[in-house]
């Protein structure tokens, strides 16, 4: 049998090479030879306030950003999460095996309740049963994600040891697959902080459908320090992640790289870097137009992907209920 991959993304914020090279990019890859799952994950994007209108165009738009990726719908799934119930239901009945102090050991939530501070809401901080729920529902095995997200793969993977020793063997324990370059993609004003799709300054994030003035702009400005010498080096986290970045769009070796720029400026360099990524980026934007103009389409294909997986899910959350004791019991009488 093929190992099942399952993976997720907001649809919020602007999606970025981060998102681009540590996920997007890889699932194109992991779909020719695993049996593929991608979430647009909906029901996460609402544990901080958004925008109702605005959410479901970003639901289309995430859409065409995975299919013209290169996500390839007669081979793998995609779907949005709130069209499948179970997801939700099954996250409430992991909540009442997940011990609080697992929960409240989760960095992200530490992180992203202290930028947030009184917007704080019940959903933020139960983000990862949530989580935990989209991958056990397909009997994962591998779950292909940025580093930022290693820590809740693994409370996934908690959560199904947990469930399978108390009410027998259920779910599969689901493992993360995170890149060894470019797991972190870093911001290009503030190198020190990851890249994110939300709350970011101006010029820090940059997009998979910035225009090519637009990345040639961000790069150009980007951070780096003041030792004129083009190397890997993570002490140097500005110059560092320019180069990671040109490592993943170029497919060139670290060696061939600091060769190429040995002597040369940092300018030459980022204008180099801008041009590798306006091309990297070129087929994903001009298929990206085209899917746009047939929204349709997208839907249907959407409605599609949750049509052939919701049995599963279903299948799971029936096995869970019967499991836990939900619902009736064998019945007497007529
Ligand atoms: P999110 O933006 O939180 O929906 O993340 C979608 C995917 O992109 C997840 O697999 C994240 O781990 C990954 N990701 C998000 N930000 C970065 C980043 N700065 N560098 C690398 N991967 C990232
Ligand atoms: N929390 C993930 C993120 O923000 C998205 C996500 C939701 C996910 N459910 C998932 C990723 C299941 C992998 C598997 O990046």
């Amino acid at each position: 049998m093929k190992k099942r991959v399952f993976s997720g993304i907001q649809p919020t914020g602007t999606i970025h090479i981060g998102n681009y090279l540590a996920a997007i990019r890889r699932w194109v890859i992991a779909q020719a030879e695993y049996e593929s799952i991608f979430c647009i994950v909906d029901l996460h994007a609402i544990t901080v306030p958004q925008e109702p209108k605005l959410l479901k165009a970003k639901n289309l738009e995430m859409a065409a950003i995975l299919l013209a990726a290169g996500i390839d719908p007669g081979v793998s799934v995609i779907f949005v999460q709130s069209q499948i119930g179970a997801h939700a239901e099954l996250a409430w009945i992991l909540n009442c095996i997940i011990p609080m102090g697992w929960m409240l050991r989760m960095t992200q939530f530490k992180e992203k309740s202290q930028r947030q501070k009184e917007q704080v809401t019940t959903g933020l901080f139960d983000y990862p049963a949530l989580m935990a729920a989209d991958i056990l529902l397909y009997r994962t095995n591998l779950v292909p994600v940025g580093e930022d997200q290693r820590q809740h793969v693994e409370l996934a993977r908690d959560v199904a040891e947990r469930f399978n020793s108390r009410y027998g063997p259920t779910f599969e324990l689901p493992e993360a697959v995170i890149p060894e370059v470019g797991s972190r993609i870093m911001g290009l004003k503030d190198p020190t902080k990851k890249m994110s799709k939300t709350g970011d300054e101006e010029g820090n994030v940059l997009g998979v459908l910035d225009s090519p003035d637009e990345i040639r702009a961000k790069i150009m400005k980007a951070v780096t320090d003041p030792l004129r010498e083009i190397r890997f080096d993570p002490d140097r986290p500005g110059i560092n992640n320019l180069l990671v970045i040109y490592e993943l769009f170029s497919g060139e070796s670290r060696a061939a790289i600091e060769q190429r720029f040995a002597g040369k400026g940092y300018a030459q360099f980022k204008a180099e870097l801008a041009e590798t990524v306006i091309e990297g980026l070129r087929p994903l934007q001009l298929r990206f137009r085209e899917l746009m103009e047939d929204q349709r389409y997208i839907g249907r294909l959407l409605e599609e992907g949750a049509g052939r997986i919701r049995p599963v899910a279903e299948e799971t959350l029936s096995t869970v209920k019967e499991k836990v004791g939900l619902g009736l019991p064998v019945l007497k009488g007529a």
